[in-house]
Protein backbone atom coordinates (compact mmCIF):
# COMPACT_ATOMS: atom_id res chain seq x y z
CA UNK A 1 0.00 0.00 0.00
CA UNK A 2 2.73 2.51 0.77
CA UNK A 3 4.24 1.30 -2.17
CA UNK A 4 1.29 1.96 -4.13
CA UNK A 5 1.37 5.34 -2.70
CA UNK A 6 4.73 6.60 -3.46
CA UNK A 7 4.44 4.58 -7.34
CA UNK A 8 1.61 6.77 -7.58
CA UNK A 9 2.79 10.18 -6.59
CA UNK A 10 6.00 9.18 -8.67
CA UNK A 11 3.06 8.74 -11.91
CA UNK A 12 1.58 11.32 -10.86
CA UNK A 13 4.34 13.57 -11.62
CA UNK A 14 5.61 11.47 -14.28
CA UNK A 15 2.41 11.34 -16.36
CA UNK A 16 1.21 14.82 -15.51
CA UNK A 17 -0.34 15.85 -18.94
CA UNK A 18 2.84 18.55 -19.10
CA UNK A 19 4.11 15.39 -20.57
CA UNK A 20 2.20 15.09 -23.46
CA UNK A 21 0.17 12.21 -23.33
CA UNK A 22 -3.70 13.17 -24.06
CA UNK A 23 -3.09 15.23 -26.80
CA UNK A 24 -1.99 12.03 -28.64
CA UNK A 25 -4.96 10.76 -31.29
CA UNK A 26 -7.57 11.19 -29.29
CA UNK A 27 -6.07 9.52 -26.25
CA UNK A 28 -6.47 10.97 -22.81
CA UNK A 29 -4.73 9.89 -19.26
CA UNK A 30 -6.52 7.94 -16.39
CA UNK A 31 -5.73 5.66 -13.54
CA UNK A 32 -7.17 2.00 -13.36
CA UNK A 33 -7.67 -0.83 -10.44
CA UNK A 34 -9.17 -3.77 -10.42
CA UNK A 35 -12.33 -5.64 -8.23
CA UNK A 36 -12.90 -8.97 -7.56
CA UNK A 37 -11.86 -12.06 -8.21
CA UNK A 38 -10.71 -13.75 -11.14
CA UNK A 39 -13.89 -14.33 -11.93
CA UNK A 40 -14.78 -10.60 -11.58
CA UNK A 41 -17.64 -11.35 -9.67
CA UNK A 42 -16.91 -9.80 -5.87
CA UNK A 43 -15.69 -5.99 -4.84
CA UNK A 44 -12.85 -5.71 -3.00
CA UNK A 45 -13.61 -2.73 -0.86
CA UNK A 46 -15.88 -1.03 -3.38
CA UNK A 47 -19.57 0.01 -3.58
CA UNK A 48 -21.43 -0.70 -6.19
CA UNK A 49 -24.69 -0.89 -7.07
CA UNK A 50 -26.81 -4.49 -7.44
CA UNK A 51 -27.15 -5.21 -10.74
CA UNK A 52 -25.18 -2.44 -12.05
CA UNK A 53 -25.40 1.73 -12.22
CA UNK A 54 -25.97 1.15 -15.76
CA UNK A 55 -29.40 -1.74 -15.25
CA UNK A 56 -27.07 -4.07 -16.86
CA UNK A 57 -27.70 -7.52 -14.40
CA UNK A 58 -25.66 -10.58 -15.05
CA UNK A 59 -22.69 -9.68 -17.43
CA UNK A 60 -22.34 -12.96 -18.29
CA UNK A 61 -25.72 -13.30 -19.29
CA UNK A 62 -25.65 -9.99 -21.28
CA UNK A 63 -22.50 -11.13 -23.16
CA UNK A 64 -20.16 -8.53 -22.00
CA UNK A 65 -18.06 -11.17 -20.27
CA UNK A 66 -15.04 -9.73 -18.18
CA UNK A 67 -14.20 -7.03 -20.21
CA UNK A 68 -15.95 -4.71 -18.15
CA UNK A 69 -15.20 -1.30 -16.32
CA UNK A 70 -16.62 0.71 -13.74
CA UNK A 71 -16.26 4.41 -14.32
CA UNK A 72 -15.90 7.23 -12.23
CA UNK A 73 -17.83 10.45 -11.61
CA UNK A 74 -16.01 11.95 -14.70
CA UNK A 75 -16.20 9.16 -17.37
CA UNK A 76 -19.41 8.17 -16.83
CA UNK A 77 -21.97 11.02 -17.69
CA UNK A 78 -24.55 10.13 -15.69
CA UNK A 79 -25.37 7.17 -17.14
CA UNK A 80 -24.68 8.35 -20.60
CA UNK A 81 -21.18 6.37 -21.22
CA UNK A 82 -23.31 2.78 -20.13
CA UNK A 83 -22.30 0.39 -22.91
CA UNK A 84 -19.38 2.54 -24.48
CA UNK A 85 -16.67 1.05 -25.40
CA UNK A 86 -12.71 2.10 -24.28
CA UNK A 87 -9.30 1.04 -25.46
CA UNK A 88 -7.05 1.47 -22.74
CA UNK A 89 -3.30 0.89 -22.42
CA UNK A 90 -1.10 1.32 -19.22
CA UNK A 91 1.65 4.10 -19.73
CA UNK A 92 4.32 2.98 -17.05
CA UNK A 93 7.08 4.56 -18.67
CA UNK A 94 9.57 2.12 -16.68
CA UNK A 95 7.94 -0.72 -17.93
CA UNK A 96 8.07 -2.32 -14.85
CA UNK A 97 4.28 -2.47 -14.47
CA UNK A 98 2.70 -2.28 -17.57
CA UNK A 99 2.11 -5.17 -20.17
CA UNK A 100 2.24 -3.78 -23.72
CA UNK A 101 -1.88 -5.10 -24.62
CA UNK A 102 -4.20 -2.75 -24.51
CA UNK A 103 -7.83 -3.73 -23.97
CA UNK A 104 -11.26 -2.92 -25.28
CA UNK A 105 -14.01 -2.78 -22.29
CA UNK A 106 -17.86 -2.10 -21.78
CA UNK A 107 -18.88 0.54 -19.22
CA UNK A 108 -20.92 -1.33 -17.30
CA UNK A 109 -21.02 0.08 -13.40
CA UNK A 110 -20.58 3.67 -12.00
CA UNK A 111 -17.59 3.79 -9.18
CA UNK A 112 -18.82 6.27 -6.61
CA UNK A 113 -16.62 8.62 -5.05
CA UNK A 114 -15.23 7.96 -1.63
CA UNK A 115 -14.39 4.71 -1.55
CA UNK A 116 -11.59 2.03 -2.73
CA UNK A 117 -9.19 5.34 -1.26
CA UNK A 118 -10.75 7.87 -3.65
CA UNK A 119 -10.02 7.00 -6.81
CA UNK A 120 -13.23 7.91 -8.62
CA UNK A 121 -13.89 11.02 -6.75
CA UNK A 122 -14.67 14.10 -8.69
CA UNK A 123 -12.44 15.02 -11.08
CA UNK A 124 -10.05 12.13 -11.09
CA UNK A 125 -10.92 10.23 -14.06
CA UNK A 126 -10.64 6.59 -13.15
CA UNK A 127 -11.63 3.19 -14.77
CA UNK A 128 -12.04 -0.01 -12.12
CA UNK A 129 -11.30 -2.85 -14.45
CA UNK A 130 -12.71 -6.86 -13.89
CA UNK A 131 -9.58 -8.42 -12.34
CA UNK A 132 -8.86 -10.64 -15.64
CA UNK A 133 -8.94 -7.69 -17.89
CA UNK A 134 -6.47 -5.51 -15.75
CA UNK A 135 -3.67 -8.44 -15.69
CA UNK A 136 -4.03 -7.66 -19.71
CA UNK A 137 -2.61 -4.75 -19.20
CA UNK A 138 -0.42 -4.50 -15.75
CA UNK A 139 1.14 -6.73 -13.55
CA UNK A 140 -1.56 -7.83 -10.67
CA UNK A 141 1.16 -6.24 -8.39
CA UNK A 142 0.79 -2.54 -9.08
CA UNK A 143 -2.65 -2.54 -7.95
CA UNK A 144 -3.20 0.61 -9.38
CA UNK A 145 -1.87 2.03 -13.09
CA UNK A 146 -2.02 5.05 -15.16
CA UNK A 147 -3.16 4.81 -18.11
CA UNK A 148 -4.11 6.32 -21.50
CA UNK A 149 -7.99 5.43 -23.04
CA UNK A 150 -9.66 6.34 -25.95
CA UNK A 151 -13.00 5.53 -27.55
CA UNK A 152 -13.35 2.30 -29.36
CA UNK A 153 -15.99 0.38 -31.54
CA UNK A 154 -17.97 -1.73 -29.67
CA UNK A 155 -17.79 -5.47 -31.36
CA UNK A 156 -20.53 -7.48 -30.36
CA UNK A 157 -22.05 -10.40 -30.86
CA UNK A 158 -25.54 -11.01 -32.55
CA UNK A 159 -28.61 -8.44 -32.37
CA UNK A 160 -29.06 -5.32 -29.88
CA UNK A 161 -31.60 -7.26 -26.78
CA UNK A 162 -34.27 -5.14 -25.72
CA UNK A 163 -35.28 -6.32 -22.38
CA UNK A 164 -38.77 -5.19 -21.49
CA UNK A 165 -39.54 -4.30 -17.71
CA UNK A 166 -42.46 -2.74 -16.02
CA UNK A 167 -46.03 -2.91 -16.28
CA UNK A 168 -49.09 -2.07 -18.38
CA UNK A 169 -48.49 2.18 -19.16
CA UNK A 170 -44.83 2.09 -17.40
CA UNK A 171 -42.68 -0.18 -20.28
CA UNK A 172 -38.92 -0.25 -18.97
CA UNK A 173 -37.10 -1.40 -21.86
CA UNK A 174 -33.21 -2.50 -21.38
CA UNK A 175 -31.27 -1.64 -24.14
CA UNK A 176 -27.90 -4.30 -23.95
CA UNK A 177 -25.32 -5.32 -26.65
CA UNK A 178 -25.43 -2.45 -28.74
CA UNK A 179 -22.59 -2.02 -31.14
CA UNK A 180 -20.88 0.42 -33.02
CA UNK A 181 -20.32 3.14 -30.06
CA UNK A 182 -21.69 1.54 -27.35
CA UNK A 183 -23.79 4.43 -26.11
CA UNK A 184 -27.59 5.23 -26.40
CA UNK A 185 -28.57 8.66 -27.04
CA UNK A 186 -32.14 8.21 -27.95
CA UNK A 187 -34.78 5.59 -28.18
CA UNK A 188 -38.47 5.68 -29.83
CA UNK A 189 -40.84 2.60 -29.66
CA UNK A 190 -43.41 1.88 -32.32
CA UNK A 191 -46.57 -0.62 -31.38
CA UNK A 192 -48.13 -2.49 -34.58
CA UNK A 193 -51.11 0.24 -33.19
CA UNK A 194 -49.14 3.25 -33.10
CA UNK A 195 -46.42 5.24 -35.00
CA UNK A 196 -43.22 6.21 -33.44
CA UNK A 197 -42.87 7.80 -30.24
CA UNK A 198 -39.98 8.73 -28.44
CA UNK A 199 -38.84 6.78 -25.17
CA UNK A 200 -37.49 8.83 -22.07
CA UNK A 201 -34.58 8.01 -20.67
CA UNK A 202 -35.23 6.66 -16.79
CA UNK A 203 -31.66 5.54 -15.73
CA UNK A 204 -28.42 3.36 -16.73
CA UNK A 205 -29.45 1.81 -20.17
CA UNK A 206 -33.17 1.84 -19.34
CA UNK A 207 -35.79 3.75 -21.90
CA UNK A 208 -39.34 4.20 -20.74
CA UNK A 209 -42.82 4.53 -22.35
CA UNK A 210 -45.87 5.20 -20.87
CA UNK A 211 -47.69 4.23 -23.60
CA UNK A 212 -50.36 1.15 -23.74
CA UNK A 213 -48.02 -1.41 -25.67
CA UNK A 214 -49.51 -4.55 -24.11
CA UNK A 215 -50.58 -6.92 -27.26
CA UNK A 216 -48.99 -5.01 -30.51
CA UNK A 217 -45.59 -6.21 -31.86
CA UNK A 218 -42.97 -3.78 -30.91
CA UNK A 219 -40.42 -2.14 -33.12
CA UNK A 220 -37.42 0.10 -31.87
CA UNK A 221 -35.34 3.08 -33.47
CA UNK A 222 -32.18 3.09 -30.99
CA UNK A 223 -29.88 6.22 -31.71
CA UNK A 224 -26.14 5.97 -30.35
CA UNK A 225 -24.34 9.01 -29.40
CA UNK A 226 -22.15 9.68 -32.31
CA UNK A 227 -26.33 9.50 -34.06
CA UNK A 228 -26.46 7.23 -36.03
CA UNK A 229 -29.61 5.66 -35.82
CA UNK A 230 -30.79 1.61 -36.72
CA UNK A 231 -34.55 0.40 -36.59
CA UNK A 232 -35.32 -2.96 -35.33
CA UNK A 233 -38.86 -4.01 -36.63
CA UNK A 234 -40.79 -6.37 -35.08
CA UNK A 235 -38.52 -7.59 -32.41
CA UNK A 236 -41.59 -8.22 -29.67
CA UNK A 237 -44.18 -10.53 -31.18
CA UNK A 238 -47.55 -9.16 -29.75
CA UNK A 239 -47.57 -12.01 -27.28
CA UNK A 240 -44.55 -10.82 -25.79
CA UNK A 241 -44.59 -10.53 -21.71
CA UNK A 242 -42.92 -8.17 -19.21
CA UNK A 243 -39.50 -9.20 -18.15
CA UNK A 244 -39.25 -10.89 -21.48
CA UNK A 245 -36.12 -10.15 -23.77
CA UNK A 246 -35.66 -9.92 -27.72
CA UNK A 247 -32.75 -9.63 -30.46
CA UNK A 248 -33.15 -6.80 -32.66
CA UNK A 249 -30.67 -5.22 -35.32
CA UNK A 250 -27.00 -4.38 -34.62
CA UNK A 251 -24.95 -1.32 -35.56
CA UNK A 252 -21.62 -2.55 -37.90
C1 LIG B 1 -35.00 7.26 -35.85
O1 LIG B 1 -34.47 8.22 -34.95
C2 LIG B 1 -33.68 9.23 -35.54
C3 LIG B 1 -33.13 10.11 -34.42
O2 LIG B 1 -34.14 10.62 -33.62
C4 LIG B 1 -34.50 10.02 -36.54
O3 LIG B 1 -33.69 10.98 -37.17
C5 LIG B 1 -35.10 9.08 -37.55
O4 LIG B 1 -35.96 9.80 -38.43
C6 LIG B 1 -35.88 7.98 -36.86
N1 LIG B 1 -36.44 7.06 -37.83
C7 LIG B 1 -37.74 6.79 -37.88
C8 LIG B 1 -38.21 5.85 -38.94
O5 LIG B 1 -38.55 7.27 -37.08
Amino acid sequence: MIFNVIFLVISLIVFSPASGYGQDEGWSTAHATFYGGSDASGTMGMFYYSGGACGYGNLYSEGYGTNTAALSTALFNNGGSCGSCFEIRCIDDDQKWCLPASIVVTATNFCPPNNGGGWCNPPLRHFDLSEPVFQRIAHRKAGIVPVSYRRAPCMRRGGMRFTINGHSYFNMVLITNVGGTGGVRAVSIKGSRTGWQPMSWNWGQNWQSDSYLNGQTLSFNVTTNDDRSLISYDVAPSNWQFGQTFSGAQFH
